[in-house]
C-alpha cells in the first residue's frame, strides 16, 4: 500500500533529513587516508545522539551499525570497521538514516579519498548527475518509472550500468515503503504507478562502471559488483508537491528545478 504524507508530516520527515544531511556533511569532511570506517560510523551516532534522533539503520533486520560505508566494488550495506582504513585513491559511499518522532529520511553520499583517478571522479559525477535527472523527473503526473528511465540514461550515455538487484522506494513512518523506485526503464509486468501528491521517495542511483551483476559478501550485508569494478550511490528523500519535487535530505530543503 502506498501512504501519502500531508505536509505536516513532511515537515518531520524534513527534520530528519536535516539530521541527515548533518551526519553526511559531518562524515564527508572527516574522509581522509588512514581513518577507519568505524570512525566515520562513530561521527554520524554522535550527531543522532545530540538530535535527539535514531538510526534507521541499527538493528534493521539486525543490521549491526549507524550507517553504511561502501568502499570502492562494495555498491551498497558495507558495515563500517575498526579494521577498515581508508587509502588515498578510494572512494566511498555513506549511506545514512535518521528517525524523529517516528518518521524516517534516508540519504547517501560517494566521495573521494584524497586524490582519485579521473575514471573514479567521472563516475562520482555521474551518478550524482544520474541522482539529479532522476529528482526532476519525481513531478506529479509523472509515473514512478520516468524517475528510472532518467536516471538509466545519464548512466548508459556514459557506458556505466544501473544496478537492478537494489532500487528506492517509497519512504515515512517505514524506512522502506511501497512503491519500489527503480533505477532503470519500467519492465512490462512490473508496477508503475502514478506519482501524486504528498509521494515521498527515496531515490537512490547505484552506477557501475562494468557489469550490473551483484554478490553479497560472507557477513550477509556488503554488496559487490560481481566483476569487481567501481559502483558509486547516491540518495536523496524527497516529497512530491504539486509544485515539484522537495529534497528533504538537503541541508536547506530546497526544491530542485530541472
Ligand atoms: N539506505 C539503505 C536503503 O536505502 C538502507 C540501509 S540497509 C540497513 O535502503 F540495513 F543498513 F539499514
Ligand atoms: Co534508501
Amino acid at each position: 500500500m502506498i501512504t501519502l504524507k500531508t505536509p505536516d508530516q513532511t515537515a518531520k520527515m524534513r527534520e530528519a533529513g536535516q539530521v541527515v544531511a548533518t551526519m553526511l556533511d559531518a562524515c564527508r569532511a572527516a574522509v581522509r587516508p588512514g581513518v577507519t570506517t568505524a570512525e566515520l560510523d562513530r561521527i554520524a551516532a554522535e550527531i543522532l545522539r545530540k538530535a535527539g534522533a535514531t538510526s534507521s539503520f541499527l538493528g534493521y533486520y539486525g543490521y549491526p551499525a549507524t550507517i553504511c560505508t561502501s568502499v570502492n566494488d562494495e555498491i551498497v550495506h558495507g558495515i563500517p570497521s575498526p579494521k577498515r582504513k581508508l587509502r588515498e585513491g578510494d572512494i566511498i559511499g555513506i549511506d545514512a538514516g535518521a528517525i524523529i518522532d517516528g518518521w524516517h529520511a534516508d540519504a547517501a553520499i560517494t566521495v573521494p579519498v584524497g586524490g582519485v583517478s579521473s575514471q573514479a571522479a567521472k563516475l562520482l559525477r555521474v551518478t550524482e548527475e544520474a541522482l539529479r535527472a532522476g529528482i526532476a523527473r519525481a513531478v506529479v503526473g509523472n509515473r514512478i518509472g520516468d524517475i528510472g528511465a532518467a536516471v538509466q540514461e545519464v548512466a548508459e550515455r556514459h557506458g556505466y550500468s544501473v544496478v537492478r538487484n537494489y532500487v528506492g522506494h517509497g519512504i515515512g513512518r517505514a524506512m522502506h515503503e511501497e512503491p519500489q523506485v527503480p533505477n532503470y526503464r519500467p519492465v512490462r509486468g512490473q508496477p508503475n504507478p502514478p506519482i501524486t501528491e504528498g509521494l515521498c521517495l527515496a531515490i537512490e542511483p547505484m552506477i557501475n562502471i562494468g557489469g550490473p551483476e551483484t554478490r553479497t559478501l560472507a557477513d550477509r550485508w556488503t554488496v559487490v559488483t560481481a566483476d569487481k569494478s567501481l559502483s558509486a550511490h547516491f540518495e536523496h528523500t524527497l516529497a512530491c508537491t504539486a509544485g515539484g519535487p522537495v529534497v528533504l535530505t538537503a541541508a536547506v530543503g530546497a526544491a530542485v528545478a530541472a
